[in-house]
């Protein structure tokens, strides 16, 4: 599973100056710099942003992968998590990570990732931001089915997206991790096909969730308990 152009990135230089992220960078002891984009606290700065919609919700990829690192599937060694940021940064997730509940110490997280990209534990590496492309991270990670989920794509009944997945040898299904617009033409110029699940958008924590329970199912893993 690849979270693509997730809303995470630093705070851009053009509006560290703004009153609204100099004091929330304060509060918290940091310079406006070394903190995430968040909507939440900086909506009156990120008046002056370009594609604003898409950008400063750190909380969608958080929910996405507390759903992805503990469903059935991660726990069986079946799936990977990677999130592409807006930021052009990669982040590989080892599937053994426990992430922080609370979303302020998930960002927390992310923030010291981008000052050392590499958070360890045990002797295992947990997590690891570096600087790549979506084009990169595919040609690494050689998938033989590359999927976009999108609410534009050819609507598809579940079980025939379970199937098609599981017919797969390695398939990356790709799930936009921002909360508005859409995916820039790039992004579907390098998939396969471009498959939507429901009539209508839903939420990306819904679209991942449903995407790895249709999975699970599809593989018959609630039936070998
Ligand atoms: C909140 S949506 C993105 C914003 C959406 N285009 C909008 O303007 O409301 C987040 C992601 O969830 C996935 N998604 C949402 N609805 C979907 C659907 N009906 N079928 C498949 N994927 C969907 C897509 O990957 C999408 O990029």
């Amino acid at each position: 599973m690849i979270i693509v152009e997730a809303a995470i990135e630093l705070v851009p230089e053009s509006i560290q100056d703004h009153p609204s992220v100099r004091a929330y960078a304060a509060r918290r002891g940091r310079k406006p710099w070394e903190i995430l984009l968040d909507r939440s606290y900086h909506h009156l700065a990120m008046k002056r942003l370009p594609e604003a919609e898409k950008r400063g919700r750190p909380d969608i990829t958080h929910f996405m992968l507390l759903e992805a690192l503990g469903s059935p599937l991660n726990k069986l060694g079946l799936l990977e998590v990677y999130v592409h940021a807006r930021s052009g940064h990669v982040i590989w997730v080892n599937p053994e990570t426990r992430l922080p509940r609370v979303y302020e110490r998930f960002k927390g997280v992310i923030e010291k990732l981008y000052q050392e990209p590499v958070v360890e534990a045990d002797g295992k590496i947990l997590l690891k931001l570096e600087e790549k492309t979506l084009d990169q991270l595919l040609d690494e990670v050689k998938p033989d089915l590359k999927i976009l989920l999108s609410e534009k794509g050819e609507l598809m009944k579940w079980s025939s997206f379970g199937e098609l997945v599981t017919s797969a040898r390695r398939p990356a299904i790709m799930i936009g991790g921002f909360p508005h617009g859409d995916f820039h033409k790039s992004t579907y110029e390098i998939v396969d096909k471009v498959i939507s699940l429901w009539p209508e958008p839903l939420e990306a924590w819904i679209i991942a969730s449903r995407t790895i329970s249709i999975v699970e199912h599809a593989l018959g893993i609630g039936e070998r308990i």
